[in-house]
């Protein structure tokens, strides 16, 4: 796909169709979201598939404003044992979230959608994944994402408004 074709086409999809994603394109999605820049190069992100049903319905249940059933939820975490510090004002926030963006676009670019999640830093769903995951006090989750086909389309578009620029020479 062109990269102006990526951009513009990666919208939150919230319906999905029933059918499985090739496990081909979840490895090029672990890719993608690894090649994202990290500070100094500490790459505290780690990346759980999860492909189970009922883990996905709990998820959904307790996490989300709006029960979004996908085939599969990538939940993006930070092992806060490879971060540069466990202070929440250091870079693994942005390190966590660029690679988010890069699975979002790396889906559409392979033909499927996807929806972020916000998990962190709502203490409440952050304690509700760590919990329906059973997950150590190391890992903190950060961000679920929905993936899967769509069953919904939306336009692409860019939502360019020149008021938020402002140039200084
Ligand atoms: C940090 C963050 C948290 C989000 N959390 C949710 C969420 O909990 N539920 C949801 O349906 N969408 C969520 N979204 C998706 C936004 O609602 C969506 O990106 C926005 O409405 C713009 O639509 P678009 O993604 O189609 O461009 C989140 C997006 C971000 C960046």
């Amino acid at each position: 796909m062109e990269f102006n074709d990526v951009i513009y086409k990666r919208r939150s999809i919230r319906k999905y169709l029933n059918k499985d994603v090739e496990d081909s394109k979840l490895l090029e999605l672990m890719k993608y979201a690894m090649a994202a820049p990290s500070a100094i190069n500490k790459k505290p992100v780690v990346f759980y598939i999860i492909k189970n049903n009922e883990i996905i319905e709990k998820l959904s249940d307790g996490v989300l404003f709006s029960k979004i059933i996908s085939p599969i939820m990538i939940l993006v975490a930070v092992d806060l044992t490879k971060s540069i510090s466990t202070n929440p004002n250091d870079f693994y926030n942005q390190d966590a979230s660029a690679c988010v963006e890069n699975i979002l676009l790396g889906a559409t670019n392979l033909g499927l959608s996807t929806c972020w999640i916000g998990t962190y830093p709502k203490q409440e769903k952050v304690n509700k994944v760590k919990e329906v995951l059973n997950l150590n006090e190391n890992i903190l989750p950060f961000t679920l994402i929905h993936v899967g086909y769509g069953d919904e389309k939306k336009e692409a578009r860019t939502q360019y408004e020149s008021s938020r620029v402002t140039i200084i020479k």
